[in-house]
């Protein structure tokens, strides 16, 4: 099993970003993360949609502002992983960092991330080396990280409700 992992989102701006935000925790706790940091603007509403869902769908992800994030990362007691079209590809690293001891921080830019941010991290992997998306990015290397094993996971602690799941039409449980 992976060490616990978290996802460090750069650069949130409130007018900009609350949408693609918002998708990057919730990719980040479906596929296994355990929690989410972010910086720039502070934003309340990303924050209480993601507590919305956790409350709902159970599981115990959470989000936490973070004001500066050259210290935060400087003093993470863990590993960093930068994800960028620029560094290694992933499958070349995943099998290393899977067999990691460490609390993984998965850092994903969005507005241009510091060129410090490449020095700082452990490793620095592309999910293609093509440019694209944090949220892809994230899921992918989520999904390879922790083997597809998310994928069925029907269900997280104290959810209210869950799915089971059909071949055709919606069906879901919901416990009061
Ligand atoms: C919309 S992209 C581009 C950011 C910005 N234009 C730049 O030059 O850094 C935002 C984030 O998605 C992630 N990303 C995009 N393409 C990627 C790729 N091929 N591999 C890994 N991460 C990628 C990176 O974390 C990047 O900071």
């Amino acid at each position: 099993m992976p060490p616990p992992t978290y996802v460090f989102r750069y650069g949130h701006r409130a007018n900009r970003d609350h949408r693609i935000s918002t998708h990057v925790g919730l990719v980040a706790r479906a596929f296994g993360a355990f929690g989410m940091y972010y910086c720039g603007d502070r934003d309340e509403k990303l924050e209480e949609k993601i507590k919305d869902v956790v409350e709902r769908w159970g599981g115990s992800f959470e989000v936490y502002y973070v004001k500066s994030w050259k210290s935060f990362v400087e003093k993470w007691r863990g590993k960093v992983v930068h994800l960028t079209m620029y560094g290694i590809p992933l499958p070349d690293v995943i099998d290393k960092i899977r067999r990691l001891k460490k609390p993984i921080l998965v850092f994903v830019g969005g507005q241009k991330v510091p060129g410090e941010i490449y020095e700082l991290a452990d490793y620095n992997v592309s999910v293609t080396l093509q440019p694209h998306s944090e949220v892809a990015a994230l899921a992918v290397f989520l999904d390879r990280l922790y083997k597809g094993k998310m994928l069925k996971k029907a269900h997280f602690e104290n959810a209210k409700i869950r799915i089971i799941p059909q071949e055709k039409g919606k069906k879901i449980v919901v416990t009061k």
